[in-house]
């Protein structure tokens, strides 16, 4: 049976948020409407938007902020922009970077920047690995947290010293925050300290705040400008935002909400997490509210093991499984969020020892 079959059939998960169905959805969102006396925007002009819009540049502490479809549009264009501003193409970006890893080369085929690598693929970036690349440049990228290696995030002085590095050398300092959120509950800041500092910052919608997609770039009134007018001309300028804007909008505030809590569980879980000595942690401690765990085993049968464990007590435990680097080793990102929340330590338990019993016959 596919694994998506097998999915739909559970009745426990365990990562992010139980799944909801379109229809689930569409209901929330009509009502949402009705209750705030919704009207669709046209071309991205309208009160839904320009609401949604100044909300969020107040919260980050940024003048200005546009809506736009994908993180991926929002965060070449940014960079782009942030370049011909310097008059320098160069961007030091983290080997994991999205931009690097999963945008099919953006930036080169459509001719927006040139990457530069700063740092180890395995740690968050410092200001002494920014300072050992001996070329001036345009721009550097910051993500946080940083997804690929579980979500670390740097220390709150180690990022400090960036901020201050960037401002000093003249580097725009962009922020990729498709997981703001859960990095400002991680430091336990608010999300305006995080974002201090920054030049320009992307947030995303549809991953913790469990919109239908959607991003937002925030910066300088002009800087917002001349933007929207490059994704404009990509194709960006999507006539009606509308549902993206609602699905996001109306789930922000209790989301933020609920980041300390998730914050809390990933606690728990780690504690819970010491009864296997033969699975690791990435990171070692929480930074936010997601983590990879490592399983002695090959990614066939941390699969099997899944589906079996689906089969045997519909629990769903994770989506896609990696391979690391050791043959006999593979990894899952577990993102915590109301699907842990609402399992107690003892259901965890059990979940976990069912997955360990299953791993081992496999
Ligand atoms: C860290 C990071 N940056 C950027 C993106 C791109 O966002 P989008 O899917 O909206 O293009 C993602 C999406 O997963 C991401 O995880």
């Amino acid at each position: 049976m596919p694994n998506t079959n097998l999915r739909s059939q559970c009745h426990t998960f365990f990562s992010a948020t139980p799944p909801r169905s379109a229809a689930q959805d569409f209901t929330e969102m009509a009502a949402w409407c009705e209750a705030h006396d919704i009207q669709h925007d046209s071309y991205g002009e309208g009160k839904l938007i320009q609401d949604f819009e100044n909300k969020v540049a107040a919260l980050l502490g940024f003048e200005a902020a546009r809506f736009v479809i994908t993180g991926t549009m929002t965060q070449t264009v940014a960079l782009r922009i942030a370049c011909q501003d310097k008059n320098n193409r160069l961007v030091a970006l983290h080997p994991t970077a999205h931009v690097l890893l999963h945008e099919s080369s953006n930036y080169q085929l459509l001719d927006h920047f040139t990457p530069l690598k700063v740092g180890a693929p395995y740690r968050p970036w410092t200001v002494d690995d920014l300072k050992a690349i001996p070329d001036r440049l345009g721009a550097a990228l910051y993500e946080l947290p940083m997804r690929e290696i579980g979500g670390q995030l740097p220390t709150w002085e180690e990022l400090d010293a960036i901020k201050a590095y960037c401002h000093e050398q003249n580097i725009h300092l962009h922020l990729d925050g498709a997981r703001l959120w859960e990095a400002a509950a991680g430091y336990d800041k608010p999300l305006n300290s995080v974002a201090a500092g920054f030049d320009s910052a992307y947030v995303s919608f549809y991953k913790g705040i469990g919109g239908l997609g959607g991003a937002m770039l925030l910066g300088s009134r002009d800087f917002i400008d001349r933007s929207s007018e490059w994704m404009k001309r990509m194709g960006g300028n999507v006539y009606q935002r509308s549902p993206y804007v609602v699905a996001a909008a109306m789930r922000l505030d209790e989301k933020l909400a609920r980041m300390p809590a998730y914050l809390q569980r990933t606690r728990d879980l780690y504690q819970l997490l010491t009864r296997y000595p033969g699975w690791q942690v990435n990171p070692q401690q929480p930074h936010c509210n997601m983590l990879h765990i490592y399983f002695p085993v090959n990614l066939d049968t941390a699969n099997t093991a899944r589906d079996q464990l689906a089969k045997d007590h519909g629990v769903w435990l994770f989506g896609r499984v990696s391979d690391a680097a050791l043959p006999q080793q593979c990894y899952i990102e577990l993102y915590v969020g109301e699907a842990l929340l609402a399992l107690s330590d003892e259901q965890v338990g059990t979940i976990l020892g069912q997955f360990q019993a299953l791993l081992a016959t496999s």
